[in-house]
């Protein structure tokens, strides 16, 4: 079984929707399926294929190419060349061996690398290159490190679609063609914190390419189409911007309930100075919901029990995520509990070495936290309401 339907005139979208896949990378929660869009482009003269499908649903991707009863395909058009959207390529080019596969050159790279395609396969493109299809032109616009080095994107110049591949996706499967705003904030957050935010100053670079374009739609390659391009350009801008909100993120373990006191005093403590509080109990909780919490967060107190003398292993998990998605939090603290001793402190610092923090005093407790250790909570707490202050947000 499968469909596709004419968004408008000679371009069809021909992807797949991924309602039941719950995990992505093997890391990614996804609580709302996802998609791999494709697209059909029909020109007078030559027809295209943008994108392809996650190799296990090549099978539906053929058989929404057989539907709309594809003769001839004369170009692949690849933005990007993760397998998820590259993975149904070498069926693709067997059931149409006349097809050209059109990339970037780094692109032609790791599609040779990643799935034996032979070089003469391959038609690369520059920047800002065009290619005619007849009545429709392509202009092909490089915006790297969306989020792999190859990345560009498709302007299909009549119609005014970007085709942007992961570039402003979501992974949340609708068989609505068109994003409803109230619905798809979310997912598109979080896929921007899991997918886009370590690259947020390029990312700044190519919006500016994309704000300079006559646009309609934008059209990713995974969830729905973007029929209000603004709405998704303006969050996008605030997102990478360098602005920060009066919040402090605390993804925490408690092992014997120590360092939960601890959180409590200091969720207390926040709240009452007028700052707001993002709070995830690491076990067992969405990362990706902790990733989009850290996408505006000025603060990130990360408050872990002692485990062998360094911080608890999904602490550590965390810190590595933390300093892997290198998001705009400028600043960072530790608190928690200790049996007998430890370095968590260094441990974990050692482990974010690519957030550009200003680390604030943390706090461990000996075992029960005492009358002490809430004193020094509350002067954490003060301390992050002046950095705030200072910086013009509380
Ligand atoms: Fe959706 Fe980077 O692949």
């Amino acid at each position: 079984m499968g469909f596709s339907r004419e968004i408008r005139p000679g371009v069809f979208s021909v992807g797949v929707i991924d309602w039941d896949r719950r995990l992505f990378d093997e890391l990614i929660p996804l609580p709302d399926g996802t998609s791999y869009n494709a697209y059909i482009i029909e020109g007078s003269e030559k027809t295209a294929l943008i994108d392809t499908a996650d190799p296990q649903m090549t099978e539906v991707l053929m058989k929404n190419l057989e539907g709309i009863g594809l003769e001839r395909l004369d170009y692949v058009v690849t933005n990007h060349a993760e397998q998820d959207h590259s993975g149904s390529l070498p069926t693709v080019l067997e059931r149409f061996p006349e097809a050209q596969v059109v990339c970037t050159p780094r692109c032609q790279k790791l599609l040779e690398e990643h799935l034996r395609i032979p070089a003469e396969k391959f038609e690369t493109v520059e920047d800002r290159k065009t290619l005619s299809l007849g009545d429709k032109t392509f202009e092909f616009i490089y915006t790297p490190w969306v989020h792999w080095p190859e990345t560009m994107s498709t302007y299909l110049r009549e119609e005014k679609i970007l085709f942007s591949c992961d570039f402003f996706g979501s992974h949340y499967a609708t068989s609505d063609l068109f994003a409803d705003k109230r619905i798809i904030y979310e997912p598109v957050k979080r896929y921007y914190a899991e997918i886009m935010m370590p690259f947020r100053a390029i990312i700044r670079k190519n919006l500016k390419l994309v704000e300079a374009l006559d646009l309609e739609m934008i059209a990713p390659s995974h969830g729905p189409f973007h029929d209000d391009p603004s709405f998704i350009i303006e969050a996008y801008r605030d997102w990478s911007s360098e602005e920060v909100k009066n919040e402090v993120v605390i993804p925490y373990v408690s092992m014997h309930g120590s360092t939960k006191l601890m959180v409590d005093h200091l969720m207390d403590g926040l709240i009452a100075r007028g700052i707001g509080v993002k709070r995830f109990d690491i076990s067992g909780s969405d990362v990706g919901k902790m990733a989009m919490a850290l996408v505006d967060a000025a603060t990130l107190v990360l408050g872990t029990c002692t485990v062998l003398a360094g911080p608890h292993p999904n602490a550590a998990q965390v810190a590595f995520l933390a300093n892997a998605l290198r998001p705009k939090t400028k600043f960072a603290s530790i608190i928690g509990s200790y049996g007998w001793g430890g370095k968590t402190v260094k441990v974990i610092q050692d482990m974010m070495p690519h957030l550009k923090v200003e680390m604030i005093e943390p706090v461990l407790a000996k075992g029960l936290p005492g009358e002490e250790d809430f004193l020094a909570l509350d002067r954490l707490a003060d301390e992050i309401l002046k950095k705030h202050r200072e910086l013009g947000i509380a």
